[in-house]
C-alpha cells in the first residue's frame, strides 16, 4: 500500500512539471523556489561606479557627440567585411571613403582612441614596441613600408574586423570612431594634408 502510494506520488512528481510540485511544496514548506535573490536575465547586477564615464558600449551608448563625434545621426556603418576581405584588399575594404576630415577634434578623439587601443601593440608612435610585446606580441610598426600605402578605407576595415595577428577592434571603436582612428594613424604616419614634407622619417619609430 505505502510502496503504491509513494509510486503515485513520484509519477505526480515526475509528470506534472515545476510549478505544480512548486506548488505543492509552498503548501509544504512554506516557501518558494521561484522567489529567490538571483538576477534577472540582463539585469545589472552592479551598477557603474559614481563618477564613472560611460564610453562606448552596447549597453549603455555615451550620448551623441561623446562617441562616434559628428556621425549624422541614423547613419549605418558600412556593410559588413571580413579578415579574408581585408587580406584580400577587396574593394569594399579598399574603396571605403573616410567621410571624416581630419580636423583638431578628429585628432584630439583619434588619439584618446588609439592610445586606449592601439599603443599597447603598435607604440605611442606607430613603431611598434608597446609594452605587450614584451610577452609575446609579435611588434609591427604602422608607420612605415606598406602600411603607408594603404587606404583610408583599409585601415578602418583592419580595425573592424582585424587581419592575421591583428586582432578586431569592431566592437571597442563603434563607426565613426574608428574614422578619428584613422586619422589619427595618418598623422603619426605624417601624411595629412599639410604634413608631407614632415614624412613618415622624421617621427620616431621607437617606441
Ligand atoms: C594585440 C596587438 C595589436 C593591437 C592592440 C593592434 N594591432 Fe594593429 N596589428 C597588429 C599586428 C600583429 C599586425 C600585423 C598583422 C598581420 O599579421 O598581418 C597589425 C597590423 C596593423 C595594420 C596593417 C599595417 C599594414 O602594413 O598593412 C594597421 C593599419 C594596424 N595594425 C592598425 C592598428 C590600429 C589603428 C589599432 C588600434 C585600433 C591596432 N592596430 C591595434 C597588432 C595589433
Amino acid at each position: 500500500m505505502r510502496v503504491r502510494l509513494w509510486l503515485a506520488g513520484l509519477l505526480v512528481a515526475l509528470t506534472a512539471g515545476c510549478t505544480p510540485m512548486d506548488d505543492l511544496l509552498v503548501s509544504i514548506f512554506g516557501r518558494s523556489m521561484r522567489e529567490q535573490p538571483s538576477f534577472n536575465p540582463y539585469e545589472n547586477p552592479q551598477p557603474a561606479p559614481e563618477g564613472s564615464v560611460p564610453f562606448a558600449s552596447g549597453n549603455f551608448p555615451a550620448g551623441q557627440g561623446t562617441v562616434n563625434l559628428g556621425e549624422p545621426a541614423g547613419e549605418a556603418p558600412p556593410p559588413p567585411v571580413t579578415p579574408f576581405m581585408v587580406l584580400q584588399s577587396a574593394p569594399e575594404v579598399v574603396d571605403l571613403e573616410n567621410p571624416v576630415s581630419p580636423d583638431d577634434a578628429s585628432l584630439v578623439r583619434g588619439e584618446e582612441l588609439y592610445i586606449r587601443a592601439c599603443v599597447p601593440c603598435h607604440g605611442d608612435a606607430g613603431g611598434g614596441g608597446g609594452s605587450v610585446t614584451a610577452y609575446g606580441v609579435p611588434s609591427f610598426s604602422i608607420v612605415e613600408g606598406e602600411a603607408l600605402d594603404r587606404t583610408d578605407g583599409y585601415i578602418y576595415s583592419i580595425i573592424r574586423v582585424g587581419r592575421g595577428g591583428m586582432p578586431a577592434y569592431g566592437h571597442q571603436l563603434t563607426h565613426y570612431d574608428r574614422w578619428h582612428v584613422v586619422n589619427y594613424v595618418r598623422q603619426l604616419q605624417g601624411l595629412l594634408p599639410g604634413q608631407e614634407d614632415l614624412g613618415a622619417d622624421s617621427e620616431s619609430s621607437e617606441n
